[in-house]
């Protein structure tokens, strides 16, 4: 049972031409959020996003790649690696029919990983296309670059307002920044469709923190026991927001957050 949440590594490795490497294998590099920002649902779920494969194509989501594969907490993955994509590490061709059949220019050309933090002041975007605004050119990378479905607004602006929080430069001094804990909760992004009863909602944020546990349990030698517990809750709510039992599953919910 609880296997299911465990990515597929062995698969997602056969959908890469060997010789690949697209996780970090440093230490990944700090995530620079803005002293001003205030992490909201909004700014939660748009980073929740941001390292969620199921926002690209179809292709990525079978090698489990998302926008934080590449610019790992919105800076660069220097160890990224596709053979026949990139020329070396940290390079990747995004305008290859690899991703999709549509938008191949029919030219070799891999291009430096860019950093994204702050990214918010540095109109316009992009190398082999420019693009005036950041909404445009992050649904040009989700839609024509990785084949993704059409993002629907309110995905859009969270991970624009994610994007926008990236601060440009390391502060002189440490407390200029907010550094993320080791773990954000996404949980408390349930609190909403729990209560309004929208199984719709649950169904989708479910998917995704699921698939985000599988993650973090990935890089894990072993897996803790609260860690389990957790999954099985969360499980349990999502069966009860199913069988419409949403008073079982706001109980769940409770349990969860009590947790954290
Ligand atoms: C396979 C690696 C890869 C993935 C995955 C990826 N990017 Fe990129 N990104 C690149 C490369 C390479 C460029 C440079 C391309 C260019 O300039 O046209 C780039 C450029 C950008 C830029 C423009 C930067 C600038 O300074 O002009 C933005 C913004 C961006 N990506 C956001 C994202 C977001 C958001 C996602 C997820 C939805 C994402 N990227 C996923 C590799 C990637």
């Amino acid at each position: 049972m609880f296997c299911m949440i465990l990515p597929l590594r062995a698969d997602e490795r056969n959908w890469l031409p060997p010789g690949s490497m697209t996780d970090i294998t440093r230490d990944p590099p700090a995530e620079l959020i803005r002293q001003d920002t205030v992490r909201d649902k909004q700014w939660l779920y748009g980073r929740l996003l941001f390292h969620s494969p199921a926002l690209l194509g179809e292709r990525a989501v079978r090698i489990g790649l998302s926008c934080n594969s590449c610019h790992t907490n919105g800076h660069i993955n220097a160890d990224f690696y596709i053979e026949g994509l990139s020329d070396r590490p940290g390079r990747v061709d995004v305008t290859h029919r690899f991703w999709q059949a549509g938008f191949d220019d029919g030219k070799d050309n891999p291009l430096d990983i860019p950093t994204l933090r702050g990214i918010r002041d540095s109109a316009p975007y992009g190398t082999a296309v420019r693009l005036p605004d950041l909404p445009s050119f992050t649904r040009h990378v989700i839609v024509t670059e990785f084949a993704g479905p059409e993002p629907n607004s309110g995905d859009l602006d969270a991970l624009i307002h994610y994007l926008a929080s990236l601060m440009d430069t390391p502060p002189a001094h440490a407390d200029e920044a907010q550094q993320s804990g080791p773990e954000t909760s996404y949980l408390t992004l349930l609190a909403g469709p729990v209560e309004t009863e929208n199984f719709h909602e649950v169904d989708r944020l479910y998917e995704l923190i699921r698939s985000d546990y599988g993650r973090r349990i990935a890089k894990m030698d072993t897996i803790p026991a609260s860690l389990r517990n957790e999954v099985t809750l969360l499980k349990s709510l999502h069966e009860k927001a199913a069988a419409d039992d949403f008073a079982a599953a706001r109980v769940s919910y409770q349990a969860l957050i009590a947790r954290q």
